[in-house]
């Protein structure tokens, strides 16, 4: 059973709860993930969030070798990091891609990710669920 879970959000993420509510709901991330931690005692979470893709890279770096499992939502850069891809290839930690819209049923360009080929699964458009359903299959 996984007990040590990272969840690593890229940029904008830190606007959640007012940026494009319509999409992306109306709840901050710090609220939600309050509710993580208290719906999975068992599981030891890290979160990190960075508007920055080095800083990302050096995340992924530092938590995936010794974590069980990664939440990566890369945000705008799943569609145009290959550095994010590739160091998803060079840890050992396996990677669920999260997305808390449906990039499919959105503008052409969200439909390109450099995380999924690299990633264990995807997780898409069930709005922060997709954080719960993406703790789900790592605990499962
Ligand atoms: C997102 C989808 C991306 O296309 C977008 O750039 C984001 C958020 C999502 O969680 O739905 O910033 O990753």
């Amino acid at each position: 059973m996984p007990s040590k879970i990272a969840i690593i959000n890229g940029p904008n993420l830190n606007l959640l709860g007012t940026r494009e509510p319509n999409i992306y709901g109306a709840q901050t991330f710090a609220d939600y993930y309050e509710q993580l931690q208290a719906e999975f005692p068992e599981v030891t979470f890290s979160y990190f969030q960075s508007n920055i893709e080095g800083e990302l890279i050096d995340e992924l770096h530092r938590v995936g070798f010794s974590t069980d499992g990664i939440l990566l939502n890369a945000a705008a850069y799943t569609h145009t990091s290959v550095g994010i891809g590739d160091a998803i290839k060079a840890i050992d930690a396996p990677v669920i891609e999260i997305h808390i819209s449906n990039t499919f049923a959105r503008e052409d360009f969200r439909h390109q990710s450099y995380i999924t080929p690299n990633a264990k699964g995807l997780i898409v458009g069930f709005g922060l669920n997709s954080y719960r359903l993406g703790v789900q299959s790592l605990v499962g």
